[in-house]
């Protein structure tokens, strides 16, 4: 889809930007992660606060949150790739010329540097790679091979929201790796870029598009965020470190502390959603299932 004329200057300044402030992550050398940190800050994992929490030595709490910041990293590389796969694929025949085309090539050169950066940091971390749900898989196929224009650029901008809001947090933490720390905040400065790109190009979209297909993608953006947002809790991680997948579900589903911080985590994106017209009853009601509203 060609942008609306009055959208142009947007890519232009966001291009700019890119060429002003990028990181060469090839040259960032990251210090090996010491074991005695966390892998998150410690708030952020979904057990925090619950009796199995409470019942931990400092240790295996750090052992936890570097298992599940490798996790969350494996999902961030997961979208990353995906973002590419959608957003080229749509625009392998556009104008490349064009301000938001070239905007979008800057973007998946930033992506397939952020996920090497992030396979790196969770070698580092020495937590290896957890296999996603094939609930999760299946729908990551159908958003590779149907997500159209709005759908596409929500849930990316749905990921990379709840990834900064969380990463703002690491990336300040002296409790958590270096590693963590170090990725985290190029990412949070690569991404406010992004999320511009994505939010620009949802508009651009949302201009022309009739009510019914407005419903309908409100609907599946909010089932796309609420498969992320349950693709982050994996049982395989909770499994590998000895525990009984059944209790530690049922604590982080009673864990009134998880909620808080997903909803935290969620807010500018809901908020954005709200200003666009993007929420109705029935989203809202999805989005409250996912702990995020
Ligand atoms: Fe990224
Ligand atoms: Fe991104």
């Amino acid at each position: 889809m060609a942008v609306p004329e009055h959208s142009a200057p947007v890519y232009e300044d966001l291009l700019r930007s890119a060429q002003r402030l990028s990181f060469d992550l090839r040259r960032i050398d990251l210090e090996d992660s010491d074991r005695d940190r966390h892998g998150m800050t410690p708030e952020w994992s979904p057990l925090f606060g619950t009796p199995t929490w409470t019942r931990m030595p400092e240790a295996a709490r750090r052992e936890l949150t570097r298992c599940e910041v490798a996790h969350y990293l494996g999902v961030a590389i997961w979208l990353e790739v995906a973002l590419q796969i959608v957003l080229l694929r749509r625009n392998h025949s556009a104008d490349p010329t064009r301000p938001d085309v070239k905007f979008l090539f800057n973007e998946c050169a930033d992506e397939n540097l952020h996920s090497l950066m992030f396979a790196d940091a969770i070698d580092r971390l020495g937590a290896g790679h957890y296999r996603l749900d094939r609930s999760l898989i299946f729908t990551g196929w159908l958003f590779r091979n149907f997500a159209w224009g709005e759908i596409a650029y929500a849930i990316v901008l749905a990921g990379e929201e709840m990834f900064d809001v969380m990463q703002r947090d690491w990336m300040a933490d002296d409790r958590v790796a270096e590693t963590v720390r170090r990725t985290s905040y190029v990412h949070v400065v690569e991404e406010s870029r992004h999320m511009a790109f994505a939010r620009q190009r949802i508009r651009d979209h949302l201009e022309r598009i009739s009510r019914t297909r407005r419903c309908l993608s409100t609907i599946l953006i909010a089932v796309g965020t609420h498969l992320i947002a349950k693709g982050l809790i994996n049982r395989r991680i909770y499994r590998g470190l000895g525990m009984e997948w059944r209790s530690v579900r049922a604590e982080i589903g009673r864990n009134e502390h998880h909620r808080m911080m997903y909803r935290r985590a969620a807010a500018p994106l809901v908020a954005f959603l709200d200003e666009e017209d993007l929420l109705n009853g029935f989203a809202r009601w999805i989005y409250r299932k996912s702990n995020l509203l």
